[in-house]
């Protein structure tokens, strides 16, 4: 394990962190980026080899990353997690909402990929885990930009991962949500009016979460992407996991 490299997007809190920390005490070489630095105490991860300020929608950053990452080691993993909410009505969304969106969401993944593709290919194979959401699976009325941004990084993975098999390289996504600890929901805790209902609703709006009073940790996500790393997981490719308590399921029963 001593010589694999996994690169990290937004890796400065939340899910991207915490499978940053996962994969450094699984043995991997992480490189990371994201727009701010990684948070204080996290530096005596020692396999933790770098981190590098960048914008991911820039793409002559993500090379940087990526040229950077190969100096580690061997590149075999790729984890697409940087990314940007944006919750409006149509009618309200400006075309910045919409570039800064889906440029994060989608375009940085799609040219990481492109650009680490060299290196898959040289080692014969490499292993591609983009970070959706249930927005992903089901559209939400309150942020279609995002749902449109997370359906189509499902969209994305699915595509790479047809394209891609034929070089041993898998893709998959995982489609979390409502997960706490997180940037996100913590920036939406913090504008709501009343943080512990909307808490609440959060909660309620997954039957899983609802019966165990909790949100998804980003733990929990971090763990899938260790999964769809591993060797058991070498014939798995194209999947969306879902790690919502059910949320994109259907409409539950009333409790
Ligand atoms: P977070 O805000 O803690 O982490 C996102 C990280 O991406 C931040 O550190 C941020 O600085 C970084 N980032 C944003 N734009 C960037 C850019 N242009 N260049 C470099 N880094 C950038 O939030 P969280 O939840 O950990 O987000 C990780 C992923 O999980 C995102 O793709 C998000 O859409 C997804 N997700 C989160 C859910 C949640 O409930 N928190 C639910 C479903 C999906």
């Amino acid at each position: 394990m001593t010589n694999r490299v996994a690169i990290v997007t937004g890796a400065a809190s939340g899910i991207g962190l915490a499978t940053t920390q996962l994969l450094a005490e699984q043995g991997w070489n992480v490189v990371t980026c994201d727009l701010h630095p990684r948070p204080k105490g996290t530096k005596d991860v020692a396999a933790w080899k770098e981190h590098l300020l960048l914008d991911v929608t820039d793409v002559s950053h993500l090379r940087k990353l990526i040229d950077t990452a190969a100096r580690h080691g061997e590149i075999q993993a790729l984890v697409n997690n940087a990314g940007v909410n944006h919750v409006g009505d149509i009618s309200d969304i400006a075309e910045e909402d919409w570039d800064r969106t889906l440029d994060t969401n989608v375009k940085a993944a799609f040219f990481a990929i492109q650009a680490v593709l060299p290196h898959f290919r040289k080692r014969g194979g490499g292993d591609i885990v983009n970070i959706a959401s249930n927005a992903g699976l089901l559209p939400r009325a309150h942020d279609p930009v995002y749902s449109i941004s997370k359906m189509s990084l499902v969209s994305l993975t699915k595509s790479v991962a047809l394209c891609l098999s034929k070089d041993n390289i898998r893709a998959n996504c995982i489609c979390p949500g409502p997960v706490s600890d997180t940037g996100i929901i913590n920036a939406d805790l913090a504008a709501a009016e009343d943080p512990e209902a909307t808490a609440q609703s959060f909660i309620s709006a997954s039957p899983l979460a609802a019966a165990q009073g909790r949100m998804v940790t980003p733990e929990e996500v971090a763990a899938s992407v260790s999964y769809l790393l591993s060797d058991a997981a070498r014939m798995i490719t194209g999947t969306a996991i879902a790690i919502d308590g059910g949320k994109s399921l259907g409409v539950p029963p009333k409790r």
